[in-house]
């Protein structure tokens, strides 16, 4: 046991951090040649836990064990499975201080964004275990006088995720929540920086009576060994995965001889528009919740930000009044409001970006230098002048830093927005009613956000368009991702 004195002086229940992988209904140790990977904290560098590097020989373990469990689960009826979820979710709300706590340690991110991710991640946990007993089918007016049409919902049955490092406890929550309500099982592979979040929800899942073999976690390395195993098993009937628009590519490509069902929320390029009709006190608090959030790290920031012209220099100066406030810091000191970056790649991306934006003319108006804290921590930038030559107008940064761009019109502005591959979300802010309906139904994004830079909640449909993804996560359309349509004609009937 290698975990590290931050983390385990001040956990109340010290057996949530495991250095163990849960393979089926066993919790591995150790992997089958020895390999184990270090889990880092990314404010301070150091070792937090050591896991096992698994192969797919153990994945593939996993989903023999899940196809059992999940036989036995998708026959329970709706309420019983709703109730099981439901002391999985009274689990995870007794034990939020703790699980934030693992999520900061692992992640960076500030505690109290750490514990409000905790309650999010919860928040579809509940919604799902309520939906459990609401999967309801159709009779349809028949063609014929004596057919009578049935249309039934069924589990699609194995589900293998693959979760990112950003949001370590929502993204597998959001995908195991609704998978688990509607009778399918999972073999989940977190991302080898968070492993520590998705492993303490197991803990916890345990405890929950959850039936053993249901929700696998596999730690590994990297994901494409897994992702491998996953899109080639017969078994496995769909993949959900969150993380890059790259690795969704591949994993699409790799299901392909299968038509493997999938459920990909891919990567974004938000824009954030500010019209001159719009409240810009309340427009520089949604830029600063859209941007800065998770220090820039969600596939939802904003990541350009368009303002009109005659309001362009008091909104600058507004916002980069905020962000010049903005605490950068080890997420577990009080009051920091930035934690660090994930990893040195993530550091580089966005000081390519504030190169790139300076070589083409723009202006740094806050941040922009090299922070004394340690290796990942970024200065909140602000530029003015952005252009849609610069790399930030077409790339997603994934850090905290944000351009302004000036425009002029409406439709110049719409035309600028929807000028990339992704269509994630977008966000405005308008006063105008015809101009809010005109631009939400422009945006070719999955997610509008109108006068609020937050969008997330687990009641709505979380996903994207174009490049940015399949399917939808969260809301009753979440519940669909995982169920089959089943359509039984039955003849014989008395006309
Ligand atoms: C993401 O970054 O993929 C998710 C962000 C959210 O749920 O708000």
């Amino acid at each position: 046991m290698v975990v590290h004195e931050t983390l385990l002086s001040r956990l109340k229940d010290k057996t949530l951090v495991v250095e163990a992988a849960k393979v089926g209904s066993k919790w591995a140790q150790n992997a089958a040649d020895g390999t184990r990977f270090d889990v880092v904290n990314p404010a301070t560098g150091e070792v937090l836990a050591s896991l096992p590097a698994l192969s797919a020989e153990d994945a593939r373990q996993a989903v023999v064990d899940a196809k059992q469990a999940q036989k036995l689960w998708a026959k329970r009826t709706g309420k019983d499975r709703s109730v099981v979820l439901k002391r999985w979710h009274q689990l995870w709300i007794d034990n939020a201080d703790d699980l934030a706590l693992i999520l900061t340690c692992e992640q960076g991110k500030p505690l109290a964004e750490a514990r409000g991710e905790i309650l999010y991640g919860a928040s579809y946990l509940e919604w799902f275990a309520e939906e459990a007993k609401r999967i309801y089918g159709d009779i349809i007016p028949s063609h014929a006088e004596n057919l009578r049409i049935l249309v039934m919902k069924q589990p699609v049955g194995l589900v293998g995720a693959i979760t990112p490092w950003n949001f370590p406890n929502a993204m597998i929550a959001r995908k195991v929540a609704p998978a688990l309500a509607v009778g399918c099982a999972m073999v989940a592979k977190p991302a080898a920086e968070t492993p520590l979040s998705m492993l303490a929800l197991a803990v916890l899942a345990d405890r929950a009576g959850i039936p053993q073999g249901l929700f696998s976690v596999i730690t590994a390395r990297s994901s494409s060994e897994f992702g491998k195993e996953m899109t080639s098993n017969p078994d496995v009937a769909k993949i959900t995965f969150t993380g890059s628009t790259e690795v969704g590519r591949i994993l699409m490509r790799q299901g392909a001889d299968q038509i493997k069902k999938l459920g990909l929320e891919l990567g974004g390029n938000a824009p954030f528009i500010v019209f001159d009709d719009a409240d810009i006190d309340a427009a520089v608090d949604g830029a600063m919740a859209a941007k800065y959030r998770n220090a820039g790290q969600t596939c939802v920031c904003a990541n350009r930000i368009y303002v009109q012209s005659a309001i362009y220099e008091t909104f600058v100066e507004k916002f980069s009044a905020k962000v010049s406030e903005l605490k950068v810091g080890n997420g577990l000191d009080a009051g920091v409001t930035i934690g660090p970056l994930i990893n040195a790649a993530s550091v580089a991306k966005v000081r390519e970006h504030i190169a790139d934006a300076l070589d083409k003319g723009g202006e740094i108006v806050v941040g922009g230098g090299v922070s004394d804290l340690g290796p990942l921590f970024v200065e909140p930038t602000v530029i003015r002048g952005a252009t849609a030559t610069m790399a930030v107008s077409r790339e997603e940064t994934f850090g905290p830093l944000a351009p302004v761009f000036r425009f002029e019109t409406v439709e110049e502005v719409i035309a600028l927005a929807n000028d990339t591959e992704f269509g994630l979300s977008g966000y405005f802010y308008a006063r105008d009613m015809a101009r809010i309906f005109r631009v939400a139904e422009a945006l070719e994004v999955g997610i509008v956000g109108v006068n609020t830079g937050l969008i997330s909640t687990e009641v709505a449909p979380f996903g994207g368009v174009k490049q940015s993804g399949l399917g939808r996560e969260g809301s009753r359309y979440g519940a669909d991702d995982y169920l089959e349509i089943k359509y039984v004609c039955l003849g014989g009937q008395e006309v």
